[in-house]
């Protein structure tokens, strides 16, 4: 089986890889030569609905490279959500195959997969998902107490997230104390939390007003280029999309354009 550089590094510890994070992180695997942090290759997707069964995708290929800032745009019920929660490794294709990091994700096991997804996956939602009892520092905090990371460099780095968000002097309130906006700037630490090499946010602004809306896109794009991450996120709001530098637009279950532009600013 082809095993992903992130994980012989994990193998070669000779440690229970899921359960050492911290050993994990202090060896960090060189990614230079890997071309595609996700890709999609002739998926096809549907869903049953009783007798009937609905295809929303019907071979879509998409490679999703190092560092990229790419929108998925489409009309409501295009399968912008399918795509997202194949390309987070939420779901499987009925056909074709999903490769992370150059990987075929169905070579994986489940530890392993879980170990992608934790470790190199930020996800964001369109209604925040933050947990409601826990203060902003404590939902950031959250993924690297999962990943063992030790509390004190938890805290520190969720503190230098949020700080990084716009959030300082905001730490230590709960979600209702806190708007949209500022909601899913959380989201977003939260999602940076175990430095993925991708996020994947499904309508990240759809409950936000056009201003706040621009603002977190605008967000978005500069934790990509300072963290180097590439995001994915999809959209049906066309005035968001002069912000990207990818525009990949889906119809019918396929793409029907996938255009690089220069992003304004
Ligand atoms: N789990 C599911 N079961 C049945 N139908 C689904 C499921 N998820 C999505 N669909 C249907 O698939 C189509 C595409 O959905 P989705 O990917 O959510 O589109 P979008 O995000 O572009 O609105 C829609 O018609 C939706 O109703
Ligand atoms: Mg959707």
């Amino acid at each position: 089986m082809l095993i992903c550089p992130a994980l012989k590094t994990i193998f070669r510890s000779g440690l229970p890889y899921c359960d050492n994070i911290s050993r994990y992180e202090s060896e960090p695997y060189s990614n230079e030569n890997l071309m595609a942090v996700v890709a999609l290759k002739d998926v096809h997707k549907s869903y049953r609905a009783g007798d009937t069964e609905l295809r929303v995708l019907e071979g879509i290929d998409l490679v999703i490279e190092p560092g990229e800032f790419v929108a998925i745009a489409g009309p409501s019920g295009s399968g912008k959500s399918t795509i997202c929660n194949l390309l987070a490794l939420l779901d499987n294709p009925n056909r074709g195959s999903v490769y992370f990091n150059d990987q075929n994700v169905e070579e994986l096991g489940d530890r392993e997969l879980s170990l992608l997804r934790n470790h190199h996956i930020g996800i964001v939602f369109q209604g925040f998902n933050l947990v409601q009892v826990l203060t902003a520092h404590e939902n950031v905090m959250l993924p690297m107490e999962i990943g063992n990371t030790p509390v004190d460099k938890a805290s520190s780095e969720a503190y230098r997230l949020l700080k990084e968000v716009g959030l300082e002097g905001f730490e230590h309130q709960r979600p209702q104390q806190l708007s949209g906006g500022q909601q899913q700037r959380v989201a977003l630490a939260r999602a940076l939390a175990t430095n993925p090499r991708l996020v994947v946010a499904d309508e990240p602004t759809a409950n936000l007003d056009t201003k706040t809306a621009m603002q977190i896109i605008d967000l978005m794009r500069n934790l990509n280029r300072d963290h180097g991450v590439s995001f994915v996120f999809a959209t049906h709001d066309e005035r968001l999309l002069q912000r990207v530098s990818r525009i990949i637009r889906l119809l019918d279950g396929l793409i029907v354009e996938d255009t690089m532009q220069e992003a304004a600013s």
